[in-house]
């Protein structure tokens, strides 16, 4: 059996609890990796004077494959976002963002299962800001053929081998005719190569209200940068809150796994962070490791681990943002207990 080298950034916030937590449970499922372990976010500046050092950006770039805990960014002036310029420097252009109803979390909604794909390395990300004159700033949406053509067609992809039937694009081609109207052209031809997935459409404001309306109605969405962001929060709170919502950020060359959620720095230090949504980026990550190193030990590892974590929902066993009372290493033994059970 061969050994997956992985790096590991435990990130900032509650970033190493819920790093440390699912190191143990990926551990006890056996799981087929050893890491590298890599500094980025407000650990690193403090370390090494920068946010992200070049050595953890050519360690990802080494081992193909990163988990990695949140990273804080401070608001306003001074620090552009690790998060940000990590996908962009590594070129991950597509998020993955899984979003499921979860047994034994009670929420409104009992049949979410939908996939949101979104574009990661432009759009009001582009990070163009410029004062025009005093008083007056503009932020440029960047849009190119390429990335739009690019993440259409991985959403396209991705929905065919998942046996999706329905992409739908999320836009506002009614105002940002250039930027958003090229999206969504470029999204309907790649479609039409997918005979088996359909596409349709929604303006976003229509669609945040559908998606809290019904959310059973979306397969896959697909969205351009900013409106990815929103959705995935909005996404998690329609099953249970960013503590069970994991992400995926992937390229040609490499792919990073993290959690929708952020450091969370009003809980950091306390033990309390729920790291299910970490522990599950850790099962994407061993299912990616399976399709492209064709490697069967870490599909069943992956799903040693799914099934202990819907067990443990179901038993009520939850941290306390699902209304449970267990901390995070609590939950995390409650898991690897549950797999090696
Ligand atoms: P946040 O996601 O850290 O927190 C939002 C709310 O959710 C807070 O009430 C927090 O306590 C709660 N929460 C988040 N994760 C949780 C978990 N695992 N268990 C229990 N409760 C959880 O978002 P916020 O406060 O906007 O951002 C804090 C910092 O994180 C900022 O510096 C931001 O830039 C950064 N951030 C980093 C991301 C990344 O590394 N990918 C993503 C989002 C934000």
């Amino acid at each position: 059996m061969s050994t997956h080298t992985v790096v590991l950034i435990p990130g900032d916030g509650i970033g190493p609890e819920v790093s440390d937590a699912t190191r143990h449970v990926l551990e006890a499922a056996g799981a087929p990796v050893q890491f590298d372990v890599q500094l980025a976010g407000e650990s690193a500046l403090n370390q090494t004077g920068e946010t992200l050092p070049q050595q953890t950006i050519d360690a990802i770039a080494m081992h193909g494959v990163a988990l990695k805990g949140p990273c804080t960014t401070p608001v306003g002036k001074g620090f552009s976002s690790v998060n940000v310029a990590l996908r962009k420097r590594l070129d991950l252009y597509a998020a993955v963002r899984p979003v499921r109803s979860l047994p034994g979390v009670e929420t409104r909604y009992k049949d979410v299962d939908l996939v949101i794909v979104r574009e990661n390395t432009e759009g009001l990300y582009s990070g163009i800001e410029n004062v025009v004159t005093e008083g007056v700033i503009v932020s440029m949406k960047v849009a190119t053929l390429r990335a739009c053509e690019r993440i259409s067609r991985w959403a396209f992809d991705y929905a065919k081998k998942r046996g999706r039937t329905r992409v739908t694009v999320f836009h506002k081609a009614n105002i940002m005719k250039l930027t958003d109207g090229m999206m969504l052209d470029v999204a309907r031809r790649v479609a039409s190569e997918y005979p088996g997935v359909a596409v349709d459409d929604m303006i976003i404001d229509a669609a945040c209200m559908k998606m809290v309306q019904d959310p059973g109605n979306f397969e896959v969405v697909l969205c351009e940068n900013l409106y990815g962001d929103i959705i995935s929060d909005l996404c998690a709170g329609l099953v249970g809150g960013l503590g069970v919502v994991p992400g995926a950020n992937i390229g040609e060359k490499a792919a990073v796994f993290e959690a929708v959620h952020g450091s969370a720095p009003t809980i950091a230090g306390k033990g309390v962070a729920n790291p299910l949504a970490l522990i599950m980026s850790g099962v994407m990550m061993l299912n990616h490791l399976a399709e492209t190193r064709n490697d069967e030990t870490c599909v069943r590892a992956a799903a040693r681990i799914k099934n202990a974590y819907d067990a443990a929902m179901r038993a009520g066993e939850k941290t306390a943002d699902l209304g449970g009372e267990l901390g995070t290493m609590d939950f995390a033994e409650v898991i690897a207990k549950r797999i090696k059970a």
